[in-house]
């Protein structure tokens, strides 16, 4: 259960964890089944048919509820899952306001799928918050930012955006990067926040999840009631899984943040490398809102290198412990080539105008020891300089 007054690592070992009602087990059962036996017509446990109610589900929900200090969570088979239940929050017509630098599968799923659908969307940058003010219409149902961004680890004003909005308008923060342990966006005035908990929250790379909380009833049902409805919902393995990640999340977090921090240091020192981007550095210009609004600066950093972006290929092609591979949050470095993986569905010339070239390179940084992360980019770098001089 919530146990608000307990600490952040405190509540994501024991939130929703009480042992086995039937056995005692001590750690929640994977609850493998599809449906439960009723005592007669009518009469069940609470627990009917498990697209609608699933134990190991719900001990999850409870579990990242706690962490979020939100009332409501509905857990999803993956972020995207978790974005789809949201957006059902919308009808035909309404429109929406993003911010233009977001993970591309969003994009995605906003341009090719939902604007079928009846849906407007506007795309801007929301860390201008005039930008973001003069997008906003009568007909604007729902705001969505990241924040820090993917790729480029921008960030936006939460407080401020919603201040912006007026009655009925939903903001929504997809807060993945930060996670609750550095960031509590419905603290800060959001309505609703998601996440891919294949992320950080699951934290191995062997899962692939998604969640929605709120502290709006209104929302929260309708939020449920699309789960059930369309169905994304996780299994019970693949929710114990990301519970069982969630646990550690406040000491991994602590970790890819002094990791990453070592990391963006290091690359800022060099001549060869062009621009960072991290909100940890004093020089980024996320830094005093990441300050104010972040209690920790994450484990992503993106970056560009000096000479022809063709040496971001040759740089992905030399480390050992950075893996080339989509996705982050796990706990083990990954290297990604935002424009041919991750966004790679946002066409090019939109692309490059948001600032994901051919030669960004995204980090995630993992938990290993920080002098070997460093050593291992230390010798891409250098390994890459050559043939870029060369041209
Ligand atoms: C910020 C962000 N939101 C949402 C998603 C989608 O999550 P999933 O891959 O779990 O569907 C991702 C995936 O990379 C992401 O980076």
């Amino acid at each position: 259960m919530s146990e608000p007054e307990a600490g952040f690592a405190t509540r994501a070992i024991h939130a929703g964890q009480d042992a086995d009602p039937a056995t005692g087990a001590t750690i929640v059962p994977i609850y493998q089944t599809s449906t439960y036996t009723q005592t007669a017509i009518g009469e069940h446990k609470g627990f009917d048919y498990s697209r609608t109610i699933n134990p190991t589900r719900l001990a999850l929900e409870r579990q990242l509820a706690a962490l979020e200090e939100a009332e409501f969570c509905s857990a999803f088979a993956s972020g995207m899952a978790a974005t789809s239940a949201v957006m059902n929050l919308l009808s035909a017509g309404d429109h929406v306001v993003v911010g233009d630098d977001l993970y591309g599968g969003t994009y995605r799923l906003f341009t090719k799928v939902l604007s079928r659908y009846g849906l407007s969307f506007s795309f801007v940058d929301l860390s201008d918050l005039a930008a973001a003010r003069a997008e906003i219409r009568p007909e604007t149902k729902l705001i969505w930012a990241e924040t820090p961004t993917n790729p480029l680890l921008k960030l936006s004003d939460i407080a401020a955006l919603a201040a912006l909005k007026s009655a009925g308008q939903i903001l929504v923060v997809d807060n993945t990067f930060a996670t609750p342990y550095f960031q509590q966006p419905l603290q800060l005035g959001a309505d609703v926040v998601v996440y891919s908990t294949t992320k950080y929250i699951g934290g191995h790379s062997d899962v692939v999840g998604g969640a929605a909380l709120t502290n709006d009833s209104a929302l929260a049902e309708s939020i449920k009631f699309h789960q059930n409805a369309v169905g994304g919902v996780p299994g019970p393995l693949d929710a114990w899984l990301v519970m069982r990640g969630a646990k550690t999340l406040a000491v991994r977090m602590r970790e890819h943040a002094r990791n990453a921090q070592a990391v963006a240091e290091f690359l800022s020192s060099r001549d060869d490398v062009a621009a960072v981007n991290y909100p940890g550095l004093p020089s980024d210009p996320g830094h005093a809102l990441a300050r104010r609004q972040m209690r920790g600066f994450g484990g992503m950093v993106s970056f560009t290198m000096r000479g022809p972006e063709s040496r971001a290929f040759t740089f992905a092609k030399e480390t050992k412990l950075f893996s080339l591979a989509e996705s982050l949050g796990g706990v083990e470095s990954l290297l990604c080539h935002p424009a041919r993986m991750t966004h790679g569905s946002i066409p090019k010339e939109e692309r490059e105008r948001r600032g994901i070239t051919d030669g960004l390179l995204r980090l995630s940084v993992g938990i290993e020891d920080a002098a070997d992360l460093i050593a291992d980019l230390r010798h891409a770098l250098d390994a890459s300089l050559e043939p870029a001089l060369k041209n």
